[in-house]
């Protein structure tokens, strides 16, 4: 039986519920640059398109509904009793949320937010953003940027997750393609502090040598079938 688990879910996770990866085939990367969306450089040369781009995906996003594998997390952390689950996400939806998942830790931001590049409040924004919106802590226009992490920016409650690394006994990664770093390396660092590692993808992925056992397959199929698993563990 282990000790306090840590779930880090990426885009296949949320891929159950309709909502495109961004490396798979049909995903957003190969649809739009990330030089062109998902960079400082991107939104301080062109900050309408970057708005544009976060406001039609947020209308995706909040459309979307959990599926199976959101839900077994939530059934994990109301069952679980020899530790504490929490959910480290590299999404910005907020099916995790949807779903009743509690301990949730967005690394990448979060799609209903906006953060003031000027006095660095934190807003809500599930409503659409331009570059007309003002911010409501200093009242400027044109400094919200989506509260969402790009590419060369520093990740978010990286303390409170390193200590979740180190503390936990099982790091369980689900739909991440492992392709983006630090998140790549959380279960490397899982194990070196003891953790046991399970990957859940389709597929084996580029990190693939850090887990200790691979899941292949749906994520809405198998993770829950996993939950059941560990449950019946006394
Ligand atoms: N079940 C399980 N795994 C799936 C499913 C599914 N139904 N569908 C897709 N996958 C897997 C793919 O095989 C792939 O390994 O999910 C992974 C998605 O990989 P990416 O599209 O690279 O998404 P992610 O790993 O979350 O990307 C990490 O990169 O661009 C940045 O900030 C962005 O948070 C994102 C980060």
């Amino acid at each position: 039986m282990y000790g306090d688990i840590v779930i880090l879910s990426g885009a296949g996770i949320s891929a159950e519920s309709g909502i495109p990866t961004f490396r798979d085939s049909d995903g957003l990367w190969n649809n739009h640059r990330i030089e062109d969306v998902a960079t400082i450089e991107a939104y301080e040369r062109h900050p309408e398109q970057v708005h544009d781009f976060y406001n039609g995906l947020k209308i995706d996003l909040q459309k979307a509904l959990p599926n199976p594998a959101h839900l077994a997390i939530t059934e994990l952390q109301n069952g679980y009793r020899n530790g504490t689950v929490s959910v480290v996400t590299q999404n910005v939806d907020l099916l995790h949320e949807k779903a009743g998942n509690r301990n949730i830790y967005h690394i990448h931001g979060q799609i209903d937010q906006a953060v003031c590049m000027n006095c660095g409040r934190i807003t809500d924004a599930r409503g659409e953003v331009t570059t007309e919106t003002l911010c409501a802590g200093c009242g400027m226009a044109a400094t919200l940027k989506p509260n969402i992490v790009f590419f060369g920016e520093n990740l978010l409650r990286m303390i409170e997750v390193d200590a979740l690394l180190d503390k936990c006994r099982l790091l369980i990664a689900v739909g991440t393609s492992g392709a983006v770093y630090p998140a790549n390396t959380f279960a490397r660092i899982a194990r070196y502090h003891g953790a046991d590692t399970i990957e859940f993808n389709l597929h084996a992925t580029v990190n693939s040598y850090d887990f200790d056992r691979h899941v292949i397959g749906r994520a809405g199929e198998t993770f829950p079938r996993f939950v059941k698993e560990l449950s019946a563990e006394k």
